[in-house]
């Protein structure tokens, strides 16, 4: 299978785990680190290119100092949930990249459901986050996905070819990674079985190749997300274009994420 790619695991930990939970992370998987088999240890080591194995969190912004300064000695990176587009100013409440650059947050999550849902992020203000974050540097995850009513109504492929068109950044960039995750999917332990996921991404990458020319949609790599587990992992990254997974619930015990971890290693 064509792992050039690589795989991401990334963690959403949404609004959970406060300085003194992300310490208590850091100690269990610090801990649980050796027991990782040299597989995929080998594949956390590997610095780019194919076969690279790369896990990651994105905590609330108050943890992530505390992610940042105790994941020191294992290669869990480190992502902030939401950045302002602007690098400064009057935007009461909000956060800059420069300000996480600051402390050593290199990625973004931009576009995510639960922001559309409840904070009115749109296709519009994902692209234009997507677009500044990748200007200033970061790795940028962008969520795209349907509801269960779209799905029901036969739209899937509808609404994903809107949200791709009004959502991606125009230029293409290779700091750019998509996140298919369907809106049923998430929080609810129904997962889209490989074959939904594998038809989204593969539709995905059809879109990608239109936009930006078939070398670069090969190279965006597309996780999926929606109550990915230690379980169900393997089954949804034996598929061709899922290159990771979007993880909330499942990526809060250490366990758990090293499970998650160990699972994608398989494949490198
Ligand atoms: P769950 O894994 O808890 O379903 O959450 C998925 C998600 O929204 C990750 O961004």
């Amino acid at each position: 299978m064509d792992r050039n790619r690589g795989i991401l695991i990334a963690g959403n930990w949404k609004m959970n785990h406060g300085a003194r939970a992300t310490s208590d992370f850091a100690a269990a998987a610090k801990s649980g680190w050796g027991s990782l088999s040299d597989r995929a240890r080998k594949a956390l080591a590997v610095t780019a290119g194919p076969g690279k194995l790369d896990a990651l969190v994105f905590p609330p912004f108050l943890s992530l100092e505390t992610a940042r300064r105790e994941f020191t000695g294992i290669p869990v990176a480190v992502g902030a949930q939401n950045v302002h587009f602007e690098e400064k100013g009057a935007f009461t409440g909000e956060i800059s990249g420069a300000m996480l650059k600051e402390i050593g947050v290199g990625t973004t999550l931009v576009g995510h459901s639960e922001r559309r849902q409840y904070f009115g992020e749109t296709d519009a203000s994902a692209k234009k986050r997507a677009e500044s974050h990748l200007n200033q540097g970061f790795t940028v995850v962008l969520c795209y996905g349907e509801t269960r009513a779209e799905r029901e109504a036969s739209r899937t492929e509808a609404v994903l070819e809107r949200q791709l068109r009004d959502g991606l950044p125009a230029e293409w960039n290779e700091r750019l990674v998509l996140a298919y995750e369907p809106v049923w999917a998430i929080g609810t332990g129904l997962t889209a079985t490989p074959e939904q996921a594998e038809d989204a991404h593969a539709f995905s990458r059809a879109f990608l190749v239109k936009k930006y020319g078939a070398d670069n949609a090969a190279k965006t790599k597309i996780l999926y997300g929606g109550s990915v587990t230690p379980e169900n992992v393997r089954g949804l990254l034996a598929k061709p274009n899922v290159d990771g997974g979007l993880v909330g619930g499942a990526s809060l015990k250490a366990e758990s994420f090293l499970a998650l971890v160990e699972g994608a290693g398989s494949f490198l």
